[in-house]
């Protein structure tokens, strides 16, 4: 199976294609702690040993050892060779496959996208330099009546599409784009000729341009393509932003707006999202970062997970108003369905951030608090009450109870304290009412997979110890020379360790394996447990390095008492004296750390 796919590219559809969704097309999941668990399909079973870690991108059956990424499990499943695997996973992610040399018809499409990118791209030239011309002079106006300074207005790369019928239409033509290429990129309009009817006479054939008389917000993807744009009405006329429809290179559901901009931010503790084009440029300009904006439509998973990427946490800083407040709901519900940490940012007087920023300032959106999804639900259901009402407290009481049995047992104390207040009820009967509630989400316990053939584990600890290593090094947690390729004396081992910390990803290099046996036993790694937390892992580390280190000793000690036995002379005295430094050596790891 030879690889013609750059590992950054088959990284992003690893990433994009969800393991756990893909799956759970073909296979009904449970989900348990950071797993999800089902019956094998790769084997006849009762009880679910199969598997699916989407932190590890990886499925792995403790059952039938099968396991693997989520291009294998199309292999598997669909029984398909690799390649038509990642054509098929690229096509429901909705990306393009890199090169290939020997299918004529995708050749056609992928310059037909290169085309349409580099239509863009010049018409983004185009609208920008109209800004500073005679006919983009309402829309400058535009923009800097909203505040907007040269610099961000430059970094944005906004513009205006003049009033003109079909300005930008003729300027893209006269560069060589065809008129069915500017309407695929959704940049000009084709009204075709029509013969007269009763009622009127015959229309001539018409193009124009999408865009006339607007304020533009090109939309940037993170490798810098221009992939669509957003014009907003000068005067609020309806519609008041027009979006670049879905094109072939342009899908609303996928990307967000300043993708381009939050790639180049390093050390993000969190990404704002919120609603408005304007929004992202204003906040960006009174210094806020990492802020981007869903493309007028709800976040969606796909998004939820392109976001994963860029920091470890989201902020959700919708519109104050009711509708915000709703999208909020849904959102915090999309991203807690991906395991996105994330957070609420509330605006007062139902204003947006951009209106509130302008008002109130930097320091006073910093010092926003932000909420987290179950104080944000809980602060939502008590606007639905009339606290005034003892019988509207009981209600709340009660209603408050399964938001409140959702919660790790730090955060319910905060929420509990909150609520005590409002309800007039102590924390102690608040707890109890949440304790009848039944968790929103009840897993049904998995059947504990068996351990493992205990022939399938090496009977030597030191190999064992090398393996549990590979297996703390695949959580990408360490730092770097935490684990080196000197700690391994098993060559498989020390090659995946090479790998490992030169960035291949564990999935990738469980892809690579391409003996059967070398897959199967890098699958059992990875499974292994690794604990929690960082300590943790360190700690795990330490103790393999030493009983790797150890066994070195003493298979060196017994190397050397054979050395001893047939050795005379200087070489003797020599080997000796070695010999009694390394039992030392050996006194010492022993008492130092019992096993
Ligand atoms: P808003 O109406 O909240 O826009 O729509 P806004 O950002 O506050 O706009 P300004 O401040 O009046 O300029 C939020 C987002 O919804 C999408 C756009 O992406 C917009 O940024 N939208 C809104 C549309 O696509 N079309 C519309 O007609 C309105
Ligand atoms: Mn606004």
């Amino acid at each position: 199976m030879s690889k013609r796919y750059p590992a950054a590219w088959l990284d992003e559809l690893r990433a994009r294609a969800d393991i756990a969704e893909i799956v759970s097309a073909y296979v009904p999941l449970k989900k348990n702690g950071r797993s999800y668990w089902g019956l094998c399909p790769f084997h006849g079973e009762k009880t679910a040993s199969f598997c699916v870690t989407p932190e590890k991108q990886m499925y792995y059956c403790f059952g039938c050892k099968a396991g693997g990424s989520v291009i294998d499990f199309i292999m598997n499943i669909e029984r398909v060779d690799y390649h038509e695997a990642v054509a098929l996973l690229a096509d429901r992610v909705h990306m393009t496959l890199p090169q290939m040399q020997d299918d004529p018809d995708y050749q056609r499409r992928r310059q037909q996208r290169g085309r349409l990118l580099d239509a863009n791209r010049e018409a983004a030239r185009f609208f920008h330099e109209q800004l500073f011309t005679e006919a983009g002079r309402p829309m400058l106006d535009y923009l800097k009546n909203r505040g907007l300074s040269d610099a961000v207005i430059r970094r944005f790369g906004l513009g205006a599409s003049p009033e003109g019928r079909d300005v930008l239409t003729r300027h893209l033509r006269d560069m060589g784009y065809t008129e069915e290429e500017l309407r695929l990129a959704g940049l000009t309009l084709v009204y075709e000729a029509e013969p007269a009817t009763e009622d009127r006479p015959a229309l001539p054939r018409s193009v124009r341009d999408m865009f006339r008389g607007r304020a533009i917000f090109p939309i940037i993807d993170a490798s810098g393509n221009v992939l669509a744009f957003g014009g907003r009405s000068l005067d609020g006329s309806p519609p008041k932003y027009l979006n670049t429809a879905d094109t072939p290179v342009f899908n609303k559901r996928y990307g967000v707006y300043a993708a381009n901009l939050l790639r180049k931010e390093r050390n993000l503790d969190h990404v704002i999202l919120v609603e408005g084009y304007m929004d992202v440029v204003s906040l960006t300009q009174f210094g806020v970062r990492g802020v981007c904006a869903t493309l007028g439509t709800a976040l969606t998973p796909e998004q939820a997970r392109l976001l994963k990427r860029f920091a470890p946490k989201v902020y959700l800083a919708y519109d104050g108003d009711e509708a915000g407040q709703k999208a909020i709901e849904k959102g915090l519900a999309i991203l807690e369905a991906e395991n996105v940490p994330c957070r609420a940012l509330i605006f007062p007087d139902k204003l947006d951030p951009d209106e509130f920023i302008r008002r109130d300032g930097l320091e006073a959106f910093e010092q926003l608090t932000p909420m987290s999804p179950a104080a944000f639900r809980l602060t939502r259901l008590a606007q639905g009450f009339d606290l005034s009402k003892p019988e509207s407290r009981v209600e709340l009481a009660r209603a408050a109870g399964p938001i409140l049995a959702d919660v790790d047992p730090v955060e319910r104390e905060v929420l509990l304290q909150r609520l005590s207040i409002q309800t007039g009820f102590t924390r102690e009967v608040l707890m109890e009412q949440a304790g009848r509630s039944a968790p929103r989400t009840s897993a049904p316990k998995p059947v504990r997979p068996r351990r493992e053939n205990r022939d399938e584990l090496s009977a030597d600890p030191s190999v064992r110890a090398q393996e549990q290593l590979i297996a703390l090094l695949a959580t990408g947690q360490l730092q770097k020379d935490v684990v080196k390729q000197e700690d391994f004396d098993d060559p498989v081992l020390k090659d995946i360790c090479v790998a490992l910390n030169s960035g291949v990803s564990p999935v990738a290099l469980m892809e690579e394996q391409e003996a059967e046996e070398d897959r199967r036993r890098l699958g059992r790694i990875l499974q292994l447990p690794t604990g929690e937390d960082l300590n943790q892992l360190l700690t795990m580390a330490e103790e393999c390095k030493q009983t790797i280190r150890r066994t070195r000793l003493d298979a060196e000690i017994a190397s050397l008492r054979q050395q001893i036995a047939t050795a005379s002379g200087p070489e003797k005295q020599a080997a000796l004296e070695q010999l009694q430094r390394l039992t030392a050596q050996q006194r010492q790891t022993r008492t130092a750390s019992p096993s």
